[in-house]
């Protein structure tokens, strides 16, 4: 939609000489601020400082074969744990993340199925398959310190736990597993520390003090605000979370986030992409270009291709605009003025 850049600037200069002669609406979500849409990818670290050293000067020291970060539900195990990968990666150190799931459990070296080299498929003997699997592993570290992240370690399947622990069992290898507490894990997981080949580490939940340092870094002025396109949203999901749509009824790929009517605020709005022409354009060369618009707004392909980015294509052809653009008009203006803005 090139026109609709050109049509903004002229209308930003001030240039009165071009006229919109097509709209497409891209429903908003959640407005707090005027411009930027400001948050962090990930929350600053906070506190850890001193297991994130325990743990790098293991992994340097090459005196264990691992440790184990165990602690309950959402006390920070994942987040330490990929702090430690990336300091590790740091220190010259060749790393490999492994995430266990309840669905990956029920299928033999299921979490370990990206790492896995071609010829497991085709071997019969467990513990060749093993030696092999390890030999691969530490292979493809080409000399360098491996260090293996399992997250959620409790939830592996059995031979990729077996595998860890023979990982844990070479000089090689490193392995930092997280574990839920209190949750049971595979046999050869809790051999880790009660064999002695690891560590294990209780993670305790952030302190009340930390956990308002956080809140003050993360909120202290920098994400006072927010408002950008559903497609935005639904581009990004799992990095930002929508508070509401101002769209008559819940966005479909949004299915559980809030309109803002049903929290009680009458907004429905968006954002239009236009296609201007010079004022001095013949009336039926504006009706020609926007039906030809609204024929590539109806198109299906088109359709299918903005809804499934989160767009919603509402045409707004020649014929409607002046009353739109007037409406438009009257409702921006008093919006402009509650905020103080304008004349
Ligand atoms: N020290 C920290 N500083 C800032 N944010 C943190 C810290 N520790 C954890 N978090 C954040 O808290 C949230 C929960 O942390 P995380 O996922 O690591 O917990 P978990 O113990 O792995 O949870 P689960 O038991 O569900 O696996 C994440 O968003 C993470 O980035
Ligand atoms: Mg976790």
């Amino acid at each position: 939609m090139g026109g609709s850049a050109r049509y903004t600037r002229q209308r930003e200069r001030g240039n009165r000489d071009w006229v919109p002669v097509s709209l497409v609406h891209v429903p908003s979500h959640r407005r707090w601020g005027p411009t930027a849409f400001h948050l962090p990818g990930t929350w600053p670290l906070i506190g850890r400082g001193a297991e994130l050293a325990f743990v790098v000067d293991a992994i340097v020291a090459q005196d264990c074969g691992g440790i184990v970060l165990a602690g309950g539900a959402g006390v920070g195990k994942t987040r330490l744990a990929s702090e430690v990968v990336r300091a590790a990666a740091g220190q010259r150190c060749a790393t490999e993340w492994v995430a266990a799931t309840r669905a990956g459990a029920s299928i033999p070296f299921g979490s370990f199925a990206h790492l896995l080299p071609d010829f497991v498929l085709s071997t019969v003997d467990q513990l060749g398959v093993l030696r092999r699997i390890v030999d691969a592993l530490i292979a493809r570290a080409n000399g360098r310190r491996l260090v293996v992240a399992i997250d959620d370690a409790h939830l592996l399947d059995d031979a990729s736990a077996t595998l860890v622990h023979q990982l844990a069992g070479t000089r090689n290898a490193f392995i930092l597993a997280t574990l839920r507490a209190g949750v049971p894990a595979p046999d050869p997981i809790v051999a880790l520390w009660k064999d002695g080949m690891a560590e294990r580490l209780e993670l305790q939940a952030l302190s009340e003090g930390q956990v308002h340092e956080l809140a003050v870094q993360v909120l202290g002025g920098h994400v006072d605000g927010a408002m950008s396109y559903t497609a935005f949203a639904i581009n990004n999901k799992g990095k930002v979370r929508a508070l509401a749509v101002a769209m008559e009824k819940r966005h479909p790929l949004l299915p559980d986030t809030p309109t803002f009517r049903e929290l009680g605020v009458d907004w429905v709005d968006g954002a239009y992409r236009g296609i201007g022409v010079p004022k001095s354009t013949p009336a039926e060369v504006r009706k020609r270009l926007s039906d030809l618009w609204a024929s590539l707004n109806d198109d299906p392909e088109m359709k299918e291709l903005a809804a499934k980015s989160g767009f919603e294509l509402v045409n707004v052809g020649s014929e409607q605009m002046d009353a739109f653009m007037k409406q438009k008009i009257k409702i921006y203006t008093e919006g402009a003025k509650l905020l103080n803005l304008g004349k």
